[in-house]
C-alpha cells in the first residue's frame, strides 16, 4: 500500500497506531488521517508527526459520513488502502444519545467500503478496527473467539456489530479485501479521560473522588495501546483476507482493582494525599451503568497461533507506563481538560 487512508486517526488509538506506523514498523507509504475532530480527536498529539514527517503524513479535517467528500479524498490521494478506526467510541454517551453512532458507526463504514468497491482493484486492503463489546457479556470460564455469536447490549457495540457484518457483507458480495479485528479495552498514552483508566489517574492526582459503577465487580481484559498497534500491523501484513481476528491482553480485571492498582502506584510516586490518607479513599461507588456488561475475556489463540502477535506489556508495567505518561504530558492533559486543545484545532482548521 503506497496512499493508506487512516480514519480516525486523531483519537486514541489512531494517534498511537500512526505513531507506530511512521516511527516503528517497516510500512513504506504515506498516510492520510482523515479525522473529523469531534471532542475525542485531537490533532496536537500528532503535531511532532506533522513536522518530522511532513513527505508521509498528511491530515485532512473531513466527515466520514459526507461521502462526496470522501470521494473527493479518495482520488486526489490515491488512496490504496484502508484502516478504519473512526467511530464514535464511548458507551456512557452511547446511552445519553446514540444518534451520532448510529450516523458515524454504520453510515460512515458504509460510505468507505462503497467508496471502496467503487474503485474496484484499486483498493488492496481495507482493514476495520472493531471491539469485543460486540459479543455482549460473559460469564466466569467463558472467552470471546472468533466464533462467538454477537449480542451487543448497548447502542456502541450494536453501531460496531453492525459495522462489521457490513464489512463482511462486502467481502462475501463484492470480494473487497478485508480483514477485521475485533479488541478488547485498550489503555495508554493519549487517551481522552472519559474512559475508566485515565479518568481515574486523573481523577487520583487531582485529589477528586473515583466514582466506580455498580459493585465494581465488572471485568473487562485490558490491552496496552501498543500491543493493539503491533497486532493490528500484524494482521494487515499477514492476515489472511475475509478473516476476522480476536485480540486481547490476557489480563483481566475487575475495575475496583484497576482502580485500587492506581491508587497504590500514585501513592508511592508521588505521595498519600494532601490530607495524608491513602488514595484508595477516593473510591466512590456510584448508580451502575444501564445494561453494563459483567465481563469480558479474550481468545486471542487465532492470532497468536496463526499469525505469531504476542502482547509485549502485561498490564502492571502497561499500567505503570500510562500512569508516568500522564504525570509527565501535563501539558497535553491541562490542554484536554481546560478544553484548550479546542480552541487549537478553531485556530488550525477553522
Ligand atoms: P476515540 O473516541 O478516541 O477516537 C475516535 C476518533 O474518530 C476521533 O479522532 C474522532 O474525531 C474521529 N471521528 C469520530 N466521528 C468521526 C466521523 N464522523 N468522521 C471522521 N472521524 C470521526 O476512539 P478510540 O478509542 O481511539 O477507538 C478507535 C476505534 O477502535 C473505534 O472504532 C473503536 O470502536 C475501536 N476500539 C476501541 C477500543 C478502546 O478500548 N478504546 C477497544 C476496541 C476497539
Ligand atoms: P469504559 O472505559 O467506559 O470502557 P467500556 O465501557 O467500553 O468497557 O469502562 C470500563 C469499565 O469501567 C466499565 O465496566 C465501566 C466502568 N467505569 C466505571 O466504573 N466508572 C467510570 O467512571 C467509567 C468511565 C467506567
Amino acid at each position: 500500500m503506497k496512499n493508506l487512508l487512516v480514519s480516525g486517526g486523531a483519537g486514541f488509538i489512531g494517534v498511537n497506531f500512526i505513531r507506530y506506523l511512521l516511527e516503528e514498523s517497516n510500512f513504506e507509504g504515506r498516510v492520510i488521517n482523515v479525522d473529523k475532530l469531534t471532542y475525542a480527536g485531537n490533532p496536537e498529539s500528532l503535531s511532532d508527526i506533522e513536522a518530522n514527517y511532513s513527505d508521509r503524513y498528511v491530515f485532512v479535517k473531513a466527515d466520514i459520513v459526507d461521502k462526496d467528500r470522501l470521494s473527493v479524498i479518495f482520488d486526489k490521494y490515491e488512496i490504496d488502502g484502508i484502516c478504519h478506526f473512526a467511530a464514535e467510541s464511548h458507551v456512557d454517551r452511547s446511552i445519553a444519545s446514540p444518534d451520532e453512532f448510529i450516523r458515524t458507526n454504520i453510515i460512515g463504514t458504509y460510505n468507505l467500503l462503497e467508496l471502496s468497491r467503487q474503485r474496484g482493484g484499486r483498493i488492496r486492503l481495507f482493514h476495520h478496527i472493531s471491539t469485543d463489546e460486540v459479543f455482549g457479556s460473559l460469564d466466569k470460564e467463558e472467552y470471546f473467539t472468533e466464533e462467538t455469536s454477537y449480542k451487543p447490549n448497548s447502542p456502541y457495540s450494536a453501531s460496531k456489530a453492525s459495522s462489521d457484518h457490513l464489512v463482511r457483507s462486502y467481502y462475501k458480495t463484492y470480494d473487497l479485501p478485508v480483514t477485521i479485528s475485533n479488541c478488547s479495552n485498550n489503555y495508554g498514552p493519549f487517551q481522552f479521560p472519559e474512559k475508566l483508566i485515565p479518568l481515574m489517574i486523573l481523577n487520583a492526582i487531582q485529589d477528586r473522588a473515583l466514582p466506580v459503577y455498580g459493585d465494581g465487580l465488572n471485568v473487562r481484559d485490558w490491552l496496552y495501546v501498543r500491543d493493539h498497534c503491533t497486532a493490528i500491523w500484524t494482521i494487515m501484513k499477514k492476515g489472511r483476507i475475509g478473516e476476522t481476528y480476536n485480540i486481547g491482553g490476557k489480563s483481566e480485571m475487575e475495575n475496583t482493582k484497576v482502580v485500587e492498582m492506581i491508587c497504590d502506584y500514585l501513592d508511592v510516586i508521588i505521595g498519600k494525599r494532601p490530607n495524608r490518607e491513602k488514595r484508595r479513599s477516593l473510591i466512590s461507588f456510584v448508580t451502575d451503568r444501564p445494561g453494563h456488561d459483567r465481563r469480558y475475556a479474550i481468545d486471542s489463540n487465532k492470532i497468536t497461533s496463526q499469525l505469531g502477535w504476542m502482547p509485549l506489556e502485561s498490564f502492571e508495567t502497561g499500567l505503570l507506563k500510562t500512569i508516568k505518561w500522564y504525570l509527565a504530558n501535563e501539558q497535553w492533559v491541562n490542554s484536554v481538560q481546560s478544553g484548550e486543545y479546542l480552541n487549537w484545532i478553531k485556530q488550525h482548521y477553522g
